[in-house]
């Protein structure tokens, strides 16, 4: 057939995606399956989602939502009905007053962060966004022609802003900073007290600060914490997707000051018209005794394996500069084997089977001496990887050429 335009005149994309970095863990994926495809048994540490699946009372709550016919559009927001439950777990687990007038149920934390970019950024607007720090951050700055300037952070800080790199990074276009607490890649949790004073700094500007709390209940030794008592334009995503094992479920909501809900309610209402309507029937459940009591004993699970992770790291000889606390995620320095991490996950997957993801997923702070191991898998298979591990770092200095990969 003959083309109607000519292929010069073609638009294939917007110049904007050609900024959009690859994702490195696709590359490390696709091989691990091409490895699986070959019969070799894959170790996989690179998946950021939960092993477990949502906890029964939810899935028989979708089950029955579905059976019914409760599938049509809700409102935008969301379920009335499940912003009044997200509004008492506020309350129950941080004795905080969030009223569900200030709650958006959204498809994932990915869709609050679209929202809420769409709602603050205009174009050219700075959004500072932590580096290393989880790579979807940037993108939703820039879907909205904002501009994400990288603040770093580093094993000091435990890989968390501080006030005086804030201060330091702020400058006349910027609007805000978004940050993740705990973090991805590092798992590392934001200080209270330091946190507040970034919030009052920022409110002192008129910017807004933006808490992704995706792995708020993932915390070990520790107790949850929230930023819902922060002054100033404090904005909190979070997600059904981590903590309640519900990633395909495209569950997550948002909490904003109350003026700032005609907007995003707006916005909602074009850009998704409202978030799956049996998922939410789901979320219901989620707040159940049953199901709370389920998610205690996963979290338990994933402390175990934090437990196993971090010391069997170190002892095959990577460096664990600050001691993750939330999540499921190590960040660990192979500095000492190679001066790329990506050669060095690559050459793990190839001679041992254990999938794992190259630090410069998470931006360019020194990343290229990083790796993120996700313990999303159960203690038998994180031993099996220690064991493989172990033996790939003691044969490095035989190999020797990794070293200068
Ligand atoms: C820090 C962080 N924020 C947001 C997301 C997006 O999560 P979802 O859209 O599944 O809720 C992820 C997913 O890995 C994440 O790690």
């Amino acid at each position: 057939m003959k083309p109607t335009r000519s292929a010069s005149l073609t638009r294939a994309a917007a110049r904007r995606v050609s900024a959009i970095e690859p994702f490195e863990v696709m590359e490390i994926l696709s091989r691990a399956q091409a490895l699986e495809a070959d019969g070799r048994a894959v170790v996989h540490l690179e998946i950021g989602e939960p092993d477990f699946t949502a906890p029964p009372d939810v899935v028989e709550a979708g089950v029955r939502a579905l059976r019914a016919g409760m599938t049509a559009y809700t409102a935008a927001l969301g379920l009335p009905a499940l912003r009044e439950a997200i509004a008492a777990h506020y309350g129950a687990c941080f004795d905080v007053d969030v009223s569900p007038a200030r709650i958006a149920v959204t498809a994932g934390a990915s869709g609050a962060l679209l929202l809420v970019m769409a709602l603050y950024v205009d174009r050219d607007d700075e959004v500072l966004v932590p580096d290393p720090g989880y790579p979807g951050y940037r993108q939703f700055v820039r879907a909205f022609e904002g501009r994400p300037r990288a603040l770093n952070v580093g094993a000091e800080t435990a890989f968390q802003p501080t006030l005086e790199a804030v201060a330091a990074a702020w400058g006349p276009r910027t609007i805000g900073l978004l940050l993740g607490s705990p973090a991805n890649p590092c798992g590392t949790v934001i200080a209270e007290t330091e946190l507040r004073r970034i919030a009052e700094f920022i409110a002192e500007r008129g910017g807004v600060l933006i808490v992704d709390e995706i792995y708020q209940g993932l915390v070990y030794g520790r107790a949850p914490a929230t930023a819902a008592r922060l002054p100033g334009e404090v904005v909190l995503v979070n997600s059904f997707s981590k903590y309640f094992c519900m990633t395909g479920w495209r569950l997550g909501w948002a909490t904003l000051p109350e003026r700032a809900m005609r907007g995003l309610e707006k916005l909602a209402q074009h850009l998704f018209i409202c978030p799956s309507s049996a998922a939410q029937h789901a979320a219901l459940a989620a707040f159940s005794p049953a199901s709370l009591s389920e998610l205690e004993t996963r979290r338990t699970a994933f402390e175990k394996r934090r437990d196993f992770l971090v010391p069997a790291l170190e002892a095959a000889g990577l460096r664990i500069p600050a001691p993750p606390q939330g999540a499921f995620y190590v960040y660990a320095d192979c500095s000492a084997f190679s001066r790329d991490a990506r050669a060095f996950a690559l050459d793990l997957l190839e001679r041992e089977a254990v999938a794992v993801t190259p630090g410069a997923d998470f931006g360019r702070n020194a990343t290229q001496h990083f790796l993120r191991f996700a313990y999303t898998r159960g203690l038998p298979e994180l031993e099996e990887a220690a064991r493989r591990l172990a033996r790939f770092c003691a044969d490095a200095p035989r190999r020797g050429s990794l070293r200068e990969a």
